[in-house]
């Protein structure tokens, strides 16, 4: 059965005024629950992509089409409660005085009752782990504590897609693990379609389904992260990495000799296909094992 599709951008095309063509014919979409990510270098076109996503920018060629609708049938309100978009930098997001303010606004905007508005600031910021924020003014807080509190915002308003503009970049390696896992769990318990722009690889296989990897506006290749990484040509092209776990197994694999199964994307994987090589007398753990 095919999967209905959250988001769905043909043969979209976008150039800026003064001429950058930002998009080339790029055909972009995520099936509802899914977790795709928008992989490329810098200047490549993602930020541009994700405007045309959510309407910020009307494309020259192409469609775009969100719960199956054409943007401009939708509307504003209905669209803010279809896709959330989390901006790259919190500050141009938030403007609440307080966490609590900032993060009602939104659901006070759609005329919700004022213990709805209550309810869902305290489920939105439970689900990006920030409830203890709630009475804290926003300039006070860091920029790890502001990306989570303008993720909050944009849950407010419980939309079924929510979209997020590097959501890892500056943030600290507790920071981007903190804020990938939140990203994984409003997927996969809350069921939320989950789409990022990024250009960090180490985590990335951990959580997506599919990856759209562009490149100067173009769509160079879509798969999942097995197939996309097995592709150093396209990885090279594209102005990208391996991540390191990988690109260690693979010198490994290519200048030792070392007999390691497939291309590992994480470092559980990486594990595992170590161990296999591994004697069993030489491994403390499997000795513990047979003991028991
Ligand atoms: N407002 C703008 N006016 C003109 N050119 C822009 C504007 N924003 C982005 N661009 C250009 O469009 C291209 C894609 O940019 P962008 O979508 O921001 O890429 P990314 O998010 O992947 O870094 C780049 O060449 C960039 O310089
Ligand atoms: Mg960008």
């Amino acid at each position: 059965m095919k999967r209905e599709r959250a988001i769905d951008a043909a043969g979209v095309s976008f150039t800026y005024e003064e001429g950058t063509k930002a998009l080339k014919n790029v055909d972009f979409w995520a099936d509802r629950g899914q977790f795709v990510a928008m992989l490329a270098s810098n200047g490549s076109g993602k930020t541009t992509l994700i405007k045309v996503l959510v309407g910020l920018l009307k494309p020259q060629e192409g469609r775009v089409l969100v719960g199956g609708r054409e943007l401009s049938a939708i509307g504003a309100k209905g669209l803010y409660q279809e896709v959330g978009l989390v901006f790259q930098n919190p500050d141009d997001q938030l403007f609440g005085a307080t966490v609590e303010e900032d993060v009602a606004f939104g659901p006070r905007n759609l005329g919700l009752e004022e213990a709805e508005v209550s309810a869902r600031v305290a489920e939105s910021l439970s689900a990006v782990n920030a409830l203890e924020l709630r009475k804290r003014a926003v300039h006070h807080l860091s920029f790890g504590e502001k990306k989570r509190v303008a993720l909050a915002g944009v849950l407010s308003m419980h939309p079924s897609t929510l979209i997020l503009d590097e959501p890892t970049a500056s943030l600290d390696p507790a920071g981007e693990a903190l804020m990938l896992h939140l990203l994984n769990r409003l997927n996969r318990e809350k069921g939320m379609t989950v789409i990022l722009a990024t250009h960090s690889v180490d985590m990335l296989p951990l959580f997506v389904d599919c990856i759209f990897v562009l490149n100067r506006g173009e769509v160079l290749r879509r798969g999942p992260a097995e197939e996309i990484f097995c592709d150093h040509e396209l990885i090279r092209q594209a102005g990208l990495r391996l991540p390191y776990i990988s690109h260690l197994l693979y010198e490994m694999k290519r200048y030792d000799g070392v007999p390691i199964n497939g291309l590992p994307l994480t470092i559980g994987e990486a594990r595992k296909r170590l161990l296999e090589l591994i004697p069993e007398e030489l491994i403390a753990s499997r000795l513990e094992t047979k003991g028991q």
